[in-house]
Formats: structure tokens, sequence, C-alpha cells
């Protein structure tokens, strides 16, 4: 029986591609940046399989795929990849949550952590040769103990940046859309507000929603406006969540103190006025970006992968009424 053919979108782990070429034909493109929309449409012609990365899998792609059977996204996030186009075709999407948690509410907290106590700013300046004597007044920040962390979202990543507050000792609120149990409140000290509540109230907004067509822009100018001028907004979801134009206008009025982005609006595009603002810190997207968690990722989506070949359902599938 001939083997499935697969397309890996990036130079992931070579001990991942081996295992996959245990069980299948495997392609992988070899440059660390998204497939050209040309190339990945050619390359994906004659696949069963692909795992994306950081690519685009829109409907002319799944278009140019007659054979596809399974988009296993190297991501949790797979806003990426066009659902509508893979149902109807029956192509199983996955996806890989949990392995990053820990690591991306890492990346929230140290971007908690840079902007209350200008961490960034600070290693500029040392850099620039500007530091030439110690000053009672250099580099003033905010204490987070005592503080509010408002998440907004309650899933795995926020429930473990709330962890994070806890232990330095914050007051932690969050808006979602289901409660959590009372024992989870309990255990992480959180407790449900509405939306308003939540962005008034926050002295650290971190953002921990999904990226679809009701949260495009859900902190927008209006949102902004209700946040206390001495409130930072952090976001390690997604760029798009934030009117990115609102956030700059509303940090240049000093409606806000500051923010902690590790990712953009038109990625890897960033607002010029914010690479200009010392009081954003600036992250190139590494939520997940650790060795482990990288390499926990690759091997779950290559068991989600393989699992799909063989007409198994995949352990973390995103679209069930793909799955015949
Ligand atoms: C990264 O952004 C992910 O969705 O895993």
């Amino acid at each position: 029986m001939q083997r499935p053919k697969i397309l890996i979108t990036r130079p992931i782990q070579q001990e991942v591609v081996d295992q996959i070429s245990q069980h299948c034909e495997v392609q992988v493109h070899h440059i660390d940046e998204p497939m050209p929309a040309g190339l990945l449409a050619a390359a994906i012609h004659d696949a069963d399989g692909v795992m994306p990365a950081g690519v685009r899998i829109s409907r002319n792609i799944i278009d140019a795929a007659p054979k596809l059977r399974v988009v296993s996204n190297i991501a949790v996030g797979y806003d990426n990849i066009d659902l509508d186009a893979c149902n109807h075709r029956h192509i199983m999407v996955t996806n890989t949550p949990d392995v990053l948690t820990e690591a991306t509410a890492d990346v929230a907290f140290a971007l908690i952590l840079s902007a209350a106590r200008r961490v960034a700013e600070g290693d500029r300046y040392v850099r620039s040769g500007h530091w030439t004597q110690w000053q009672w007044g250099c580099l003033w920040g905010t204490e987070m103990h005592g503080k509010t962390l408002g998440l907004y979202g309650f899933g795995r990543i926020a429930q473990a940046t709330a962890r994070r507050g806890r232990g330095f000792s914050m007051r932690i609120l969050y808006y979602a859309r289901n409660r959590v149990s009372p024992s989870m409140e309990r255990e992480l000290g959180a407790e449900l507000v509405d939306r308003e509540t939540l962005l008034r109230e926050s002295d650290f907004l971190s953002l921990h929603v999904p990226m679809t067509s009701e949260t495009r822009h859900a902190i927008g100018a209006q949102e902004l406006a209700l946040m206390k001028p001495s409130a930072f907004v952090i976001n390690t979801a997604r760029g798009p969540i934030v009117d990115e134009e609102a956030l700059v206008q509303a940090l240049q009025a000093g409606g806000l103190a500051g923010a902690g982005l590790d990712v953009f609006e038109n990625e890897p595009r960033v607002h010029p006025a914010l690479i200009a603002m010392d009081k954003v810190t600036l992250l190139p997207h590494v939520g997940s970006a650790t060795a482990e968690t990288r390499m926990r990722m690759a091997l779950l989506a290559a068991q989600n992968l393989l699992a799909a070949l063989r007409g198994e359902r995949p352990p973390n599938l995103v679209n069930p009424e793909a799955f015949k």
C-alpha cells in the first residue's frame, strides 16, 4: 500500500520528522519562514496530510489539495486555518493545546514584570551608555503585589497566569463566558466579574481569548477608555484582539501606563508608534518558544496527524463534524 504523503511547512525537530517518516513519505520546507502561497499550493497538491506552523491554510490551499485528510496545526490557535473549507471537505483539523500552557503563561508574566518594573527599558538604558551614576529617581516602576490582575478569558493559559499572579500576592479577577468551578476559583483565588468591572479595576489586563470574528478588536477605544490611566495591557493571545491604533492613541494620550505585547495586528509588522514608545515591551510572538515546549508541540502534532491518517479520532480534533 502506498504510504501517505505529508507536508511539514517548517524545519521542525528531526526526531519528530523521523518518527513520522516511519509511516509516511515526508516533505519538509527547510526554511523557517511562512511558505509563499504559490509554493505551498504546489507542494500540498498530492499531500494526504499537512503540518502547518505560522502559515495560512486558506480555502485556495485546501482547494489545491484534493487528497488532503488532515491539517495538524503545530499551535494551539487555529485562526490561520479556513475551518469552513476543511469542514466542507471533511478534513480533520487538530491543534496542540495543554503542552504550551505554562510556557505561554511565563511570557504573559514576563511582560507583566517588564511593564511593571521597566525591565526592557532599563536594559536599553544601560546598553545606551546613558547610565553614569546611581540615582534615587531612576526608572521608578509599579509594584505588583496587591495589584489587580484582570484576565480576559479564563482558559488554560489564563488560569496558569492567575497562578503566577497569586504567587505575587495579586488580586485576581476574570471575565469569561463560562464560570469555572467554585473549587477552581478558590484554588486560584479568582473572582468572576462582568466585562466593564474587569476593564475598570484591572491594573494589569492580560488577554486570553482565541481569535474569532467575535473577539476581533474586543479591546478597542471604548474598552481602553474604561481602564485606569495607571493600567497596562498585556497580549500573548492574538494581535487583532486589540485595536492597535486605538491602543497607540490611548498610550499617547496618557490613558494607559503601558503595554506588554507578544502579538501584533499585522505581524511581523509592528505599529511604528509602538516601536518608538519606551513604556511598551515588545516580543516577537514567542509565547511557546522554549526547547521543551516546542518539542512537545511537534510530538503532539505528529500524534494527531498519525491518528487521523489511521482513521482514528485524533486526541486534539477541533472540528468533530469532520470525523466520519
Ligand atoms: C501560538 O501562537 C499558538 O497558537 O500556539
